[in-house]
């Protein structure tokens, strides 16, 4: 029988986060991220590094939330992990990790879908938010992904529209990249956008199906722009950075608010809810709350520690899997594709 007073770890290691977080009912009691700086010197995620340094952290990141959720080990009721979608490496460490500790234990393990935990995390507890009402459309939007899911249930999802080619956060990286900004860019540009205008420039919105997304013309677009602007005047960025920001994020977020209207029209669901590093951007966040105002749509923004990768997000997916008994079993493997 499966009580209703449950301690689940929860453990991330899909890309350059490594992060443990411990749920009770609902309820975070800790969520701890180590960010991985070694990246930035790079310009992107390095994936040998990444691996190294998941392994490096992974034991005093969990044993910090325990600590800060201040229980022991041996007060797990679960250990619920990423199995994927990700970076092989990074995978790998926080799978073999969580084995190992579940058996250690005797208690069950649990796989997790990362992006299903993008979506579910607006289900953790919090005094700011409601949880949204099934059914509703998810944007989950980030360096790694950008989709829209329709989630009928806990584990009843689908992917009515997706990108075909970058991920909206590697369009706000690389553009940021070309201006001279440092990776991980995205905060940046959001950080000079609020000081422009963003009817500066034009660039164009890339053509693809109503539900789905392109941004590697975008990256291109502004590639040129720059190159022919600084060949006029090399001090052209520098001149115009908060403008050029100010354009691009519009530019982006008004494409992400078309694909969102396209899929409200589509499904006649109006109830939104977003997740992903991107939905830190102020520019979506002012966008949405228009958007409840001038369509009546209900959305949901959660806190930004539960928008970008965290393991609090795994912990709460963990809890809804072990109230309904889906475990994993003993031989289960890292899956870099993994479909929602
Ligand atoms: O979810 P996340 O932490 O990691 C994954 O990619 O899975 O998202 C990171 C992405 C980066 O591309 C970063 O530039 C972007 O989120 N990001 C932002 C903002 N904050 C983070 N992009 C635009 N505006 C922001 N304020
Ligand atoms: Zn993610």
């Amino acid at each position: 029988m499966i009580q209703n007073n449950n301690y689940i770890l929860g453990i991330e290691s899909s890309c350059d986060d490594t992060a443990a977080a411990v749920i009770h009912n609902g309820q975070v009691l800790s969520n701890v991220v180590a960010t991985q700086k070694i990246h930035e010197e790079y310009g992107g995620v390095v994936p040998e590094l990444a691996s190294r340094a998941h392994q490096q952290n992974i034991v005093p990141v969990v044993q910090l939330a325990l600590r800060k959720a201040n229980i022991d080990k041996k007060q797990l009721n679960a250990i619920a992990f990423t199995s994927g979608p990700g970076l092989m490496g990074s995978l790998l460490v926080g799978t073999s990790f969580s084995k190992s500790l579940a058996l250690g234990l005797d208690i069950p393990l649990i796989d997790v879908n990362h992006m299903q935990a993008h979506i579910l995390a607006h289900f953790i507890k919090t005094d700011e938010h409601t949880a949204p009402n099934f059914p509703f459309l998810a944007l989950t939007i980030s360096g790694g992904h950008t989709q829209i899911v329709k989630v009928s249930n806990y584990f009843e999802m689908e992917v009515i529209g997706q990108t075909i080619d970058d991920a909206v956060g590697e369009a706000f990286d690389k553009s940021a990249k070309v201006l001279g900004l440092p990776y991980p860019g995205g905060p940046l540009i959001d950080k000079f956008a609020q000081e422009g205008n963003p009817k500066a420039f034009k660039f164009p919105k890339p053509k693809v199906g109503p539900l789905d997304f392109s941004f590697s013309g975008l990256k291109t677009s502004v590639l040129y722009f720059v190159e022919k602007n600084v060949a006029l005047n090399s001090e052209f960025i520098s001149e115009n950075m908060e403008d050029i920001c100010a354009s691009l994020q519009f530019t982006i977020i008004d494409y992400l608010m078309d694909k969102l209207k396209n899929a409200v029209k589509q499904t006649g669901i109006n109830e939104i809810a977003i997740g992903g590093g991107v939905s830190a951007n102020s520019g979506i966040r002012k966008a949405l709350k228009e958007a409840e105002q001038k369509y009546g749509w209900i959305t949901h923004i959660p806190k930004f520690e539960y928008c970008t990768d965290n393991a609090a997000m795994i912990a709460i997916v963990g809890e809804l899997k072990y109230k309904q008994g889906i475990f994993a079993d003993s031989n289960v493997v890292a899956k870099a594709r993994l479909k929602l």
